[in-house]
């Protein structure tokens, strides 16, 4: 079944009025991939109406960054809701979305300028105020996020909290290539030799899930080991950032922390920047 198409918000306004029982929204930037997937069926499973929003938000990316190439496959992007029976798509236009030049905009707080936000600042802003605006404009009574981008998701959290929004955010897991390396749209514009120092990223990650039984400073060496080697390949992972953190407020955690922890990881190949993390509990190191 072809799902509705709304591009404006008169379009958006006259179905959300229609829609009985509870409505999930999965927002999207469109390039629908697996991992979007999920996340639309993880919709499904929770509400009776899922809905899809697929817009590339201006707001949320720096002057340098990939806003004009990022990809754009619309007709694809809606036969893969098409394909999981969404019903409704919210695809509006940079116009649409921002009649005029927002002045006012979700502030993110330290946690926004932490981590993924030191190395793209204003970019959870941005970010936060479109899916602020999202809300109001599909008025969801849940939305399905991915936990592949972690601090984004603790940051709407944190949103929904703090300026009481009436909505229950639900995060579904990341799906990864059979090789370990996470889902993202920006796989795309990797080569294959690009593609291979990638794959650093994710096992950076398994090494420190290895070493959590050793704690917090084992985790820390057993990724970096694996992220340093990368930086001397052809080509180099360019690291971002390598940061062990509270799932909650994403403020780095010390050596003799204990308990639950995200690790984060970050880095460009070539002009890609990718990112990806994984939860773990790290033990008290043995005596
Ligand atoms: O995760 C994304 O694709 C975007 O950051 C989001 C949440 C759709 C806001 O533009």
């Amino acid at each position: 079944m072809t799902p509705v198409i709304a591009q404006t918000r008169d379009e958006l306004a006259a179905v959300r009025q229609g829609v009985q029982g509870t409505l999930a929204l999965v927002p999207t930037m469109g390039a629908l991939h697996e991992g979007h997937r999920s996340l639309i069926r993880r919709a499904r499973e929770i509400a009776d109406v899922v809905a899809v929003s697929i817009f590339v938000n201006p707001l949320q990316f720096a002057p340098h960054e990939d806003l004009d190439r990022y990809p754009r496959p619309f007709s694809d992007d809606v036969e893969a809701c098409a394909a999981e029976g969404v019903d409704l798509v919210f695809a509006p236009t940079p116009q649409v979305m921002y009649p005029t030049a927002p002045e006012v905009r979700v502030s993110s707080g330290r946690m926004g300028t932490i981590v993924e936000g030191a190395s793209r600042p204003g970019h959870f802003d941005g970010m936060l105020t479109v899916v602020m605006k999202l809300f109001h404009l599909v008025r969801p009574d849940v939305a399905v996020f991915g936990a592949k981008d972690a601090q984004q998701l603790a940051l709407i959290r944190r949103m929904v909290v703090d300026l009481d929004l009436p909505v229950r955010v639900v995060a579904a897991p990341t799906v990864r290539e059979p090789d370990g390396l996470a889902l993202s749209s920006r796989n795309r514009y990797l080569s294959g030799p690009e593609r291979v120092t990638a794959l650093a990223l994710s096992r950076a990650l398994r090494e420190g899930e290895d070493a959590a039984p050793r704690g917090a400073a084992a985790v820390q060496w057993a990724a970096r080991a694996v992220l340093d080697d990368a930086a001397k390949t052809d080509p180099p992972l360019e690291l971002d950032y390598l940061a062990l953190v509270d799932p909650a407020t994403f403020e780095p955690v010390d050596d003799s922390f204990t308990g639950e922890a995200v690790l984060a990881v970050a880095g460009r190949v070539g002009t890609t920047h990718l990112i990806d993390n994984t939860p773990l509990v790290i033990q008290p190191r043995e005596a």
